[in-house]
């Protein structure tokens, strides 16, 4: 056992624990978290996925003492229900989720690929989105989601842009 110590979603916490861990195990057993889900166990299908020092990665496959002194951001910190991040904002717009178990892998992986390609092309977000499952087959409306997600951050970085735009609940023109 072995105290590590990493940052969680701003704050800091310490977890004392084998550091072989699965990252995945430690946030939702130690740290009560359930938001990234356990659906593979094997680094396939994205639904624990997290950001660890802004890169998205499967927690199910990470080790608890490779974060050590690390920045983890989880959906939790991503957005608020107050001020929620554009992808999650667009996903409540499109009316993705069924079942609901796979969100947390698509937003966390939306979120980090539209950062670091914010006019990303429909293949480009085809590409970056390849790998991850859901079995209740809501692809197209993914797809629809991550789009509403550009022209909301879009519209948020538009000089003229005000908060309201962000609240508009129809389709994007
Ligand atoms: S549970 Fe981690 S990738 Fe499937
Ligand atoms: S919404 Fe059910 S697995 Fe994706």
């Amino acid at each position: 056992m072995t105290r590590v110590e990493f940052n969680l979603d701003g704050r800091p916490v310490s977890v004392t624990a084998d550091p072989a861990t699965p990252l995945l195990y430690v946030l939702r057993n130690d740290l009560k978290l359930n938001n990234p889900h356990f659906g593979c166990g094997l680094a396939q299908c994205g639904a624990c996925t997290v950001h660890l020092a802004g890169a998205p990665v499967r927690s199910c496959s990470v080790p608890l003492g490779s974060v050590a002194g690390q920045p983890v951001t989880t959906l939790r910190g991503l957005g608020t229900p107050e001020k929620p991040h554009p992808v999650q904002q667009a996903y409540v717009l499109e009316q993705v989720p069924q079942c609901g178990y796979c969100v947390n892998g698509w937003i966390m992986t939306a979120a980090a690929l539209l950062r670091d390609k914010p006019h990303a092309s429909e293949s480009e977000i085809r590409e970056g989105l390849a790998g991850l499952k859901c079995r209740c087959g809501t692809h197209l409306s993914i797809l629809r989601a991550v789009r509403r997600a550009q022209e909301l951050m879009h519209r948020a970085e538009a000089p003229d842009s005000a908060p309201e735009a962000l609240a508009q609940t129809g389709k994007p023109t």
